[in-house]
């Protein structure tokens, strides 16, 4: 077994272990609504096991970036199809990763009428890019009130739904990095004291429930979740992740999710693969900074189902079979990491044409 050996995760069919890792690369276009050019760049990486798309919204109020998609309207479930559609077509498998920014957002980079929400009205230190004045300091949330939490989780009910709609073949949680489930899960950012603060329990409640509205759409077996406990990005922190990660991975395990993508950052107060490994077994793809040889073995000895390629899939859309063939990689340019445009984006070319 390597990581050319098929794969089946719950009802996903992978031809491959290696996984394209989501990343967010702001090439949508006003309003949330994803690009023909992002077709195109989807389409080019279609040979990966499958693909997680970039973090896509499941509301206005998820969004906080500047030009990236949301899943929340017709006209977005319509563009999305075109991608999902051209993914297809390649015979290439593809989730749609479901990121609600919660507090890490400026209004600048919303729809109007939109809000920045979090568990607690605690704003976020740092800066955030936009368009129109640069680096911009973080939104002060509003604190979401209980009726507030059941509308966000029906938010991501139907962006569940609607991803199926648009053509996903799953969708994954993104609970990690410090956005809105990640703000819930962790003491500094949740102070709450109702049923959704406090307590593990409680602050684990708010995933719980939005993974089990997600998997009430088709089963759970379309159901994926990313995690990293005690990454710091984004201003957080937690008093005890060992424990907070523990509790939510035991709850989730019992939801039968087709897999759990565990990022292996940063070294320190938790592993993450063991930890993943310890209540997902053989359904867990791991990430961060791995090399093929790595990965291969990781692979080769049943530690992982798969593993999870980011910065290697921007420059490199054949990554599979430049791995495949022993060919060298290119390296992706700094600059148009997050440009608007073709350039640096769908512009990387093939080892063979
Ligand atoms: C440009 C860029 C955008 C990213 N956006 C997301 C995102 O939308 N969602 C997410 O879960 N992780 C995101 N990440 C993290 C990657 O999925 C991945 O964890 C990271 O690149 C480490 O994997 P690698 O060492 O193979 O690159 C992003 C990373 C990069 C480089």
């Amino acid at each position: 077994m390597d990581l050319f050996t098929p794969l089946k995760l719950g009802a996903l069919d992978l031809r491959n272990r290696i996984v394209m890792a989501p990343m967010t690369r702001s090439r949508a276009a006003a309003d949330g609504l994803p690009t023909a050019i992002m077709a195109d760049y989807y389409r080019q990486r279609a040979s990966a096991g499958m693909i997680v798309s970039e973090g896509i919204a499941p509301s206005a109020d998820g969004l906080g970036y500047c030009r990236t998609p949301g899943i929340y309207n017709e006209k977005q479930i319509d563009a999305w199809r075109v991608i999902t559609h051209a993914v297809h077509n390649e015979g290439g498998c593809m989730v749609a990763q479901i990121m609600h920014v919660g507090r890490v957002a400026n209004a600048l980079n919303k729809p109007a009428g939109s809000k920045t929400v979090a568990p607690s009205a605690i704003r976020a230190r740092g800066e955030i890019y936009t368009d129109q004045r640069g680096m911009q300091p973080f939104d002060d949330p509003c604190t979401l009130a209980l009726e507030d939490i059941a509308r966000v989780i029906a938010d991501y009910r139907q962006a569940t739904e609607n991803a199926f709609v648009a053509g996903f073949d799953g969708v994954e949680l993104h609970c990690t990095s410090g956005y809105l489930p990640a703000q819930f899960l962790c003491s500094g950012t949740n102070k709450r004291s109702d049923d959704y603060g406090g307590s593990v329990a409680n602050r684990a409640r708010f995933v719980l429930e939005v993974l089990s509205a997600m998997a009430s759409v088709d089963g759970a077996g379309r159901v994926g979740m990313r995690i990293c406990p005690d990454n710091p990005f984004n201003d957080m922190h937690d008093d005890d992740p060992q424990q907070t990660f523990e509790y939510l991975l035991h709850e989730a395990s019992v939801l039968d999710l087709a897999y759990l993508h565990a990022m292996r950052y940063p070294p320190g107060r938790v592993d993450n693969i063991e930890l993943g490994r310890r209540y997902f077994a053989d359904r867990v793809i791991g990430n961060e900074s791995f090399t093929f040889d790595e990965a291969q073995r990781a692979v080769a000895a049943g530690e992982l189902a798969g593993v999870s390629f980011g910065r290697n899939f921007i420059a490199n859309p054949d990554l599979v079979e430049r791995l495949q063939g022993g060919m060298a990689l290119s390296t992706f340019d700094l600059a148009t990491m997050y440009s608007p445009g073709a350039e640096g984006y769908s512009s990387y070319p093939r080892a063979l044409a």
